[in-house]
C-alpha cells in the first residue's frame, strides 16, 4: 500500500467547492489540523456556525473523496467553529503529527466575544436527559454513568448512554464495543449501537482508540454539535432516559454542553476525599449557574471491601460526599464501594449491573436509579 502524501490530499480537497462562497475549500483556508497517520486521515473544517447544514453535506463529500485515494484507510473529519471557543494552539509535543501547523489566531481573536447562547434544545426521540458530572477525572463518572443506564433498564425503562467525554471516551470499552463502528443511515444520521439492552453513542466509536490527541479546543464543540444533532436515538425505539457522561471539569466545553442540551437534572459523582469534593462543589455551582436541578450526589469508591475477608476499610475516609450534600442542601443518593468486581466487570465490557444483576452493588445502583426516577 502506498504512503499517503499531504499534497495528494490537498490536491483532492481543492476539487471541493464551498457551496455558498464558490471557491475551493483549500484556498478558503478552512481546513485545519490535517493529520495523516498510517493511512488514517483526520482534519477539521472551520465553518460559520450558521452554515452547519450545508457544511455537513460538504464534510461527508470530503470524506468520500479522500477514501478513494489509494492508501487511505479511514477519514475522521469534524466541523468546527472558532467563534466563542478558546483557541488552543497545538501542543509542542504533538506538533510533528500536524502536517498543517498553521493556526489562525487572528481570526480566533477577532471573534473571541462569546456568542449568544441559544436556549437549550431537547434531544429528539428522548424523554428525559440526565447529566452525570464530576469536578475531576478518574472518580468513576463513566463507571457510574453506565451502571445507572443499565439500572434504568432493569427498572423497565428504555435507556441510553451518550459519552460526551471526547478527551477520554470510555463508553466503547465499558460497553464491550471497542472495535465496533456505528452505521450511517440513509439520511446521514448515525445509528446508536445496542448492547446489554441499552443503546450508546460515543465519539470513540467514530475515531477509534488512539485518536484522542487530535482534538483542539475549537474542534471540541464542532464534534459535539455534530453528535448532538447527528444521532438517531430512537432508531430501535424511543428512549425514556438518556444518561450523558460529561467530560470532567467545569470549563467552557462543559458549560456550553450544559447550556445547549435541555437537561432534566444532573447527578454529581465524587470520591470522599476533600480534594475531589472541592471539585465537586465547582460542578454543583456550574449547574446552579445554568439553573439545572442537581438531583443529588453519589459517593464512589466510598469504602474498600476486602475481597478476601470482606472487611470494610475507609481508605479515602468516608462520608465526605454526604456532608457536602447536606451543606449544599442536596440529596445524597448513595455510596458505591471500591471493589474489584466493579472494575473487573467494566474492564471486561460487561458492567456489574448487567453481568451480576443480583449482586449487592447492582442493587445499590438500581436503588440510586430509582431515587433519581422519583425526581424526574
Ligand atoms: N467503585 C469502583 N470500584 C472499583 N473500581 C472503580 C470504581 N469506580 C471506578 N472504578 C475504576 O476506576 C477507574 C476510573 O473510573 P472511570 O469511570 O473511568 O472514571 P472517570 O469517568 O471519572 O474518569 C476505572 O478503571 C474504573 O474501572
Ligand atoms: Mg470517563
Amino acid at each position: 500500500m502506498s504512503d499517503v502524501k499531504h499534497e495528494q490530499l490537498i490536491e483532492a480537497l481543492k476539487t471541493i467547492i464551498h457551496p455558498t462562497l464558490n471557491k475551493n475549500i483549500v484556498d478558503l483556508g478552512i481546513i485545519e489540523g490535517l493529520v495523516i497517520k498510517d493511512g488514517n486521515i483526520g482534519f477539521a473544517l472551520n465553518i460559520e456556525p450558521s452554515d452547519v447544514d450545508v457544511m455537513e453535506k460538504m464534510r461527508l463529500a470530503c470524506d468520500r473523496l479522500l477514501l478513494q485515494i489509494d492508501g487511505v484507510k479511514k477519514v475522521t473529519s469534524v466541523l468546527t467553529a472558532n467563534r466563542g471557543a478558546e483557541p488552543t494552539p497545538p501542543h509542542q509535543g504533538d506538533a510533528k503529527q500536524f502536517e498543517n501547523k498553521k493556526y489562525d489566531n487572528k481570526k480566533a481573536t477577532a471573534q473571541s466575544t462569546p456568542p449568544p447562547v441559544d436556549g437549550p434544545t431537547g434531544i429528539a426521540g428522548v424523554k428525559h436527559v440526565i447529566a452525570v458530572a464530576s469536578g475531576k477525572g478518574g472518580v468513576g463518572k463513566s463507571t457510574t454513568s453506565i451502571n445507572l443506564a443499565l439500572a434504568f433498564n432493569k427498572l423497565g425503562l428504555k435507556a441510553g448512554i451518550f459519552d460526551l467525554d471526547i478527551y477520554g471516551p470510555s463508553v466503547p470499552r465499558l460497553m464491550g464495543l471497542a472495535d465496533t463502528r456505528p452505521e450511517i443511515l440513509d439520511d446521514d444520521k448515525i445509528a446508536p449501537l445496542k448492547n446489554h439492552d441499552i443503546v450508546s453513542m460515543s465519539i470513540g466509536y467514530l475515531t477509534g482508540k488512539d485518536t484522542a490527541t487530535i482534538w483542539r479546543g475549537p474542534m471540541v464543540m464542532g464534534a459535539i454539535q455534530q453528535m448532538l444533532s447527528g444521532v438517531k436515538w430512537d432508531y430501535y425505539s424511543p428512549l425514556d432516559v438518556l444518561i450523558l457522561d460529561l467530560p470532567p471539569g467545569t470549563g467552557d466545553a462543559q458549560l456550553t454542553m450544559v447550556q445547549k442540551i435541555k437537561l432534566d437534572g444532573a447527578v454529581i459523582v465524587s470520591t470522599p476525599q476533600d480534594l475531589a469534593l472541592i471539585d465537586a462543589r465547582k460542578a454543583i455551582n456550574m449547574f446552579d449557574q445554568t439553573k439545572t436541578p442537581v438531583l443529588g450526589i453519589i459517593e464512589n469508591m466510598s469504602y474498600f471491601l476486602c475481597p478476601h475477608c470482606g472487611e470494610r476499610s475507609d481508605i479515602f475516609s468516608h462520608g465526605g460526599a454526604q456532608e457536602t450534600a447536606k451543606e449544599k442542601n442536596l440529596d445524597f443518593l448513595g455510596s458505591i464501594p471500591l471493589d474489584m468486581a466493579i472494575r473487573q466487570s467494566s474492564d471486561d465490557g460487561d458492567p456489574i449491573v448487567h453481568s451480576q444483576p443480583q449482586s449487592d452493588h447492582a442493587k445499590t445502583y438500581i436503588e440510586i436509579a430509582d431515587k433519581i426516577l422519583e425526581k424526574i
